[in-house]
């Protein structure tokens, strides 16, 4: 079965969050099921850069106003088609936003394109290559299902995956006319959402299937408190939507195997993990390892609930906690930890950007990571940190809920806890969940329980790229092999 993914980031060629994550590790694990996927991407200069070799597999005279060639070869062990046409995508830097910080102006011609790209692929626009399903992640490929929907007759399958669902791809409805969709593709049953477009709205109503990427965000966002206005959709079609929890690539993170760690371990030599600490601290300038060390790997947005942290920061200072905080997103917050980093001087340290090996490293030294969102669609630092031994404290919402086990007092004595949930997602519950976490880290006995329990919960792909294996199969009545391990 040949599966075509679309992305507009990959790791380890282009990264700004977990999507790269899912769809950089999410061909390899379907591999094992007989599954081809191949990625497409837009020609960002760090995907061209990567790529290796490569053959022009076809040339395009007008994408979106610009001539364009596909470049199918392989980029770092993934399978890539990549779009060249550097007008819509030679901007070095974050594939999104420009130097200042704002959506580039032409964000809906750069996107409609690589959807477009898709659905011409879906088409048979290479000789040779006709993907049996197109598998679209997030608004940035939401129009791919509406060009398969509105296109010619084919039997190309489509599913439409949510990442999150607070990025709706909304422009005006001016842009309408250069879609290259048919009249009657402007309505409710096609890309129209409140006057305007969304590419995100455009994907879940035309996709044959959409996921999401934990169950428990997919019960929330058929609620209008997280639903983003498409909780009408979700429910009118429930029985096409499901949630399908990400596992994470677990070679690229292993505590035994990590070249960026000081020191490598296991769930057995967990007490080696001391010296990434000591690394850690000193890195951060903090004045020693006694207590707890919580860390933040995260964009510092509301999402993210980093402005409930900043409200707690200086009580949990009190309570003998240190905090080490990477990450850059929204200004006030960021100028937040920038001050409490002052105030704190060898109690919290901020760096501010992007850091993919001082990420591992945090991981790898500090004993918990806090990730207080107000709604997360999964989620993949909580399950880094299980993996890791950094205890997660988290708040019990979407795929945190689902992928950590709160150390209560029924948890501890069955043995079973792997970190620390709390709700509802507020600075007084947030405050309490540090204070139980510092109580816990106290108890060194138990502390190194949660750890080792963390360790060794099953994150890989293996249960969840069985689920995709499935959905493909049962989309388009082809089998899929069986799992040579099974
Ligand atoms: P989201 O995609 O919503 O930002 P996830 O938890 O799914 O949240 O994924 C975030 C990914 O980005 C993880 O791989 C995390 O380690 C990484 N990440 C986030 N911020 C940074 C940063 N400042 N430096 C390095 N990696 C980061
Ligand atoms: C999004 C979500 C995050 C999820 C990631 C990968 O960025 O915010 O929760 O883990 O996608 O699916």
């Amino acid at each position: 079965m040949e599966v075509l993914s679309v992305a507009s980031e990959v790791y380890p060629l282009i990264k700004t969050g977990g999507l790269a994550d899912v769809a950089g590790a999410l061909p390899g694990a379907l591999s094992g099921y007989g599954i081809t996927m191949r990625t497409l991407i837009p020609g960002y200069p760090a995907v061209l850069e990567k790529l290796d070799g490569g053959r022009v597999a076809a040339e395009i005279d007008n994408l979106f106003g610009f001539p364009a060639k596909l470049i199918a070869g392989r980029a770092d062990s993934l399978d890539v088609i990549v779009i060249d046409c550097p007008p819509l995508y030679g901007r070095p830097g974050n594939p999104y936003v420009g130097p200042e910080g704002g959506d580039w102006p032409d964000n809906w011609q750069r996107f409609a394109g690589l959807s477009w790209v898709a659905a011409q692929l879906g088409f048979g626009m290479i000789e040779g290559y006709r993907p049996n399903v197109i598998h679209a992640h997030d608004w940035q490929a939401g129009l791919a299902p509406a060009y398969i929907r509105f296109g010619p007759e084919s039997a190309v399958k489509t599913v439409m995956t949510v990442h999150n669902m607070a990025f709706l791809g909304f422009f005006g409805s001016d842009i309408f006319s250069q879609l290259r969709l048919p009249p009657h593709a402007f309505g409710i049953e096609g890309v129209e959402f409140y006057g305007g477009i969304s590419f995100l709205k455009s994907g879940m109503q035309c996709a044959d299937y959409v996921t999401t990427v934990s169950p428990t965000y997919a019960d929330e966002i058929r609620t209008p408190a997280f639903g983003m206005g498409l909780e009408g959709l979700l429910n009118a079609r429930a029985d096409t939507v499901s949630g399908v929890l990400n596992g994470i690539d677990t070679k690229a993170w292993n505590p035994a195997t990590d070249p960026a760690l000081v020191q490598t371990y296991s769930a057995n030599t967990i007490h080696k993990r001391h010296a990434n600490k000591a690394a850690l601290v000193e890195t951060f300038g903090l004045d020693g390892e006694e207590g707890p060390l919580f860390c933040v790997v995260s964009r510092l947005t509301q999402q993210k609930g980093m402005d409930l942290l900043l409200q707690v920061l200086d009580g949990a200072v009190e309570l003998g906690a240190k905090f080490v905080v990477l990450g850059s997103g929204e200004k006030a917050i960021e100028d937040g930890f920038h001050h409490a980093a002052e105030r704190h001087k060898g109690k919290v340290g901020f760096t501010s950007g992007y850091n993919e090996p001082l990420s591992h490293q945090m991981q790898g030294g500090s004993d918990a990571i806090v990730i207080p969102s107000r709604f997360e669609p999964c989620g993949l630092t909580q399950i880094y940190g299980l993996r890791y031994g950094c205890v997660p404290v988290v708040s019990r919402v979407g795929g945190l809920a689902d992928t950590v086990i709160d150390a209560n007092q029924a948890a501890l004595a069955a043995g079973v806890a792997t970190g620390i949930q709390f709700k509802p997602n507020d600075g007084h519950a947030l405050y309490e969940a540090i204070r139980r976490a510092v109580r816990l880290y106290a108890d060194e006995d138990v502390w190194r329980k949660i750890q080792r329990r963390g360790m060794k919960s099953d994150v890989s792909w293996e249960t969840s790229a069985e689920r995709y294996a499935d959905l493909y199969a049962n989309l388009t009545g082809l089998s899929r092999y069986d799992h040579p391990d099974n």
